[in-house]
């Protein structure tokens, strides 16, 4: 399947909540993401994903350089609710949950194996937040706790839609 079929549509999910899936070491974590884009850079399909610096994904992606990201396109309530307030450092979320996941066909991050759109993403390049070249008001309203991002380009090598 095309990288940008339904992409408007997973965009506007995305805002709600989809999963990063993220292995290094035998070590398997899902992180709950709301920003996102899909879009066309370096003439390749690419997604951009925001990682913060405190996140257990954070350190998972910086050794692995790859990731796949979940577009839900069933009810994942919990799933969202667990992976987005719990850290891998501290709990199997997929155990913890029952998730099952699948085997990419392009990359060795494994995907969610539930009904959605699922992109096959490795890192092509990925950038730290720099403060001093953020506007106040952004900084002000996501940033008070120095928390940064890690910004990650990554070429979709494969979408799977189940
Ligand atoms: C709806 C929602 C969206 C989120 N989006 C992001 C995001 O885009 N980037 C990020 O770093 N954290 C995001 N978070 C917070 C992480 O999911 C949360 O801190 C998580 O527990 C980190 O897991 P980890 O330590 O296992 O990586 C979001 C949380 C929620 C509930």
């Amino acid at each position: 399947m095309k990288y940008n079929e339904n992409a408007n549509e997973n965009l506007n999910i995305l805002a709600k909540g989809a999963f990063i899936t993220s292995q290094y070491a035998g070590q398997t974590n899902v992180m709950t993401i709301g920003w996102g884009a899909i879009g066309n850079i370096w003439a390749k399909p690419v997604f951009i994903a925001m990682v913060r610096k405190s996140r257990f994904t954070h350190d998972l992606l910086d050794k692995s350089n790859e990731f796949t990201i979940t577009i839900p396109h069933e009810d994942m309530g919990e799933a969202l609710a667990l992976c987005g307030s719990k850290s891998g450092r501290t709990i199997d979320k997929i155990d913890a949950l029952g998730l099952k996941t699948a085997e990419s066909e392009k990359i060795n991050t494994p995907r969610l194996d539930c009904k959605g759109t699922h992109y096959e993403c490795m890192v092509l390049y990925k950038t730290d937040m720099k403060p001093a070249a953020l506007d106040e008001i952004t900084k002000e309203r996501w940033y008070s706790d120095d928390d940064y991002h890690t910004i990650y380009f990554a070429e979709i090598v494969n979408t799977v839609e189940k």
